[in-house]
């Protein structure tokens, strides 16, 4: 089994499939990640149980982003919703969100997007949206983050895989893992160094999510549940 509807018979409302959106911006290494590892294939790859993953839809703001012809190349729809500036802000966000939402997403991820989704949005796919982030959130937040932990000297910084909230990088944690700082690391070794981490984290969590590992955090609470 492979590729996006390698099986005709599996489809939109179908428990045994787990349909994944992925939103990138650029390079797209996390997405080939995921497509090799996850697309078309068991949630549960030890016991080939579970649903199976699809990643269904690959959205970016960027035209010219490479993650869009890795999606090409393996058979799986892109949409294009170019970044716009002030008024027309609005009508990019709201193509977002109807590309998405006809997707009907058991998951949006958010692998390199480099533009903050909107409140509606997340309303939209409530503990349905996840985001990677290249430090051990909440420290170095934002779009600067392994410059950042290397300016401060940190010893160790990592990767987070977090619910998308109304707030910036702010949302309830799924997963994370440790990259230890090595002594003279430029930001270009340590970010080869995350990335290597995210490509397995990232699957992994996907993988969790689609076979209902994770417990929303209790009312009041940030904590998620991780069987
Ligand atoms: C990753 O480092 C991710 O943590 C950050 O953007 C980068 C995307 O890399 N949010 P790629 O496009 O998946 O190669």
């Amino acid at each position: 089994m492979s590729g996006a509807g390698a099986d005709q018979t599996r489809g939109r409302g179908d428990d045994r499939v787990f349909r994944v959106v992925v939103l990138a911006s650029g390079n797209g290494s996390n997405l080939q990640a995921i497509i090799d590892q996850l697309h078309g294939k068991p949630a549960s790859v030890a016991e080939a149980e579970g649903p199976v993953i699809e990643v269904v839809l690959v959205v970016s703001d960027q035209p010219g982003a490479r993650a869009l012809d890795r999606a090409k190349k393996a058979g799986i729809p892109t949409a294009v919703c170019p970044r716009a500036l002030g008024a027309d802000r609005k009508e990019q966000e709201k193509a977002v969100l109807e590309a998405v939402s006809g997707a009907s997403p058991d998951l949006v991820v958010l692998a390199g997007y480099m533009l903050i989704v909107p409140p509606e949005f997340v309303r939209s796919f409530p503990l349905k949206v996840i985001n990677l982030h290249p430090a051990l959130l909440p420290a170095f937040p934002g779009t600067t983050s392994i410059e950042d932990a290397l300016e401060h000297g940190v010893k160790v910084t990592g990767v987070t895989v977090h619910f998308v909230d109304e707030g910036l990088d702010t949302g309830p944690i799924i997963s994370q893992r440790a990259v230890p700082v090595e002594e003279g690391d430029t930001a270009d070794e340590l970010a080869e160094r995350i990335h290597a981490v995210e490509h397995e984290l990232l699957p992994a969590t996907i993988r969790l999510l689609a076979l209902g590992g994770a417990k929303p955090p209790l009312s009041g609470t940030r904590v998620v549940q991780v069987d």
